[in-house]
């Protein structure tokens, strides 16, 4: 089987992945995984831990090939990890603009941290931020390029749950200014139930189960629904016992 990653030159911000195997010595750890993401959709990625959710996400990035099968991505795609990954020696700003080119560089910067809440800090170091604004100088840093797909690996995991609830509502916020497609790992159930258009989850190296989610926003908190939808998660991660 041919292995390609395809960056198509006209418009397309879908994402299609075809029969995709990766293999670490004898481990497989994808195993003709099939998965399509729309324009614009947010599609949550569940799965235990080592089942391959990152390997899925660096092979979206570009950042590793596949040994089998097709993946399929726009051209512009940016990756936010659990880590800020900040350049400690250079200050908030140039890390958005790290990368950017043209005279506007800095006031699309500029602009971006205003959009994440940072309109005052683009000349703080980043050992001087705190957990969470690190994360939105991170989202700041990946939309400042206006990619088509942003893909998120568990962003929010180290954060504390009050920080991670804002960081829900910023990603709301900013799905209706920018028009990306988003992938979104977590181990969270409810941060799922909170963002997703579309909740997918993994096991034995492919997509198991898809949900997709057509609560409105007040639904999501407190509803018989949501709670179904939670059983079921649950179910499909081999937790239903503990709950
Ligand atoms: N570069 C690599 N070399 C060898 N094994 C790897 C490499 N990357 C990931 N793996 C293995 O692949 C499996 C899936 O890893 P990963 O995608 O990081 O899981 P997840 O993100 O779902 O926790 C793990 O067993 C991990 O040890
Ligand atoms: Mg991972």
């Amino acid at each position: 089987m041919s292995s390609a990653v395809a960056t198509e030159p006209r418009r397309q911000t879908g994402v299609a992945v075809e029969q995709v195997v990766r293999r670490f010595g004898d481990r497989v750890v994808l195993d003709h995984l099939d998965l399509t993401i729309a324009d614009e959709e947010l599609v949550i990625l569940l799965g235990p831990s080592g089942c391959g959710k990152s390997t899925l996400l660096r092979l979206l990035a570009g950042l590793d090939r596949p040994d089998g099968g097709r993946v399929e991505v726009p051209a512009r795609r940016a990756i936010v990890f659990q880590s800020d990954r900040l350049l400690p020696w250079q200050r908030v700003l140039r890390n958005v603009t790290l990368g950017l080119h043209g005279p506007d560089a800095d006031q699309r910067a500029r602009d971006v941290l205003a959009e994440v809440g940072l309109s005052g800090r683009a000349k703080a170091w980043p050992k001087e931020l705190s957990g969470g604004e690190a994360q939105r100088v991170s989202l700041a840093r990946a939309l400042v390029s206006e990619p088509e797909l942003v893909l998120l690996d568990e962003p929010f995991a180290a954060l504390d749950a009050i920080t991670r609830l804002r960081m829900h509502d910023l990603v709301r916020a900013l799905r209706t200014r920018h028009h990306a497609a988003m992938l979104l790992v977590t181990h969270d159930v409810d941060e799922a139930i909170a963002l997703a258009d579309r909740i997918v989850v993994m096991s034995n190296g492919r997509i198991g189960t898809s949900h997709d989610v057509h609560l409105p926003a007040a639904d999501r908190e407190v509803s018989v629904a949501r709670e179904e939808l939670r059983a079921r998660l649950l179910e499909d991660l081999g937790l239903a016992s503990q709950h």
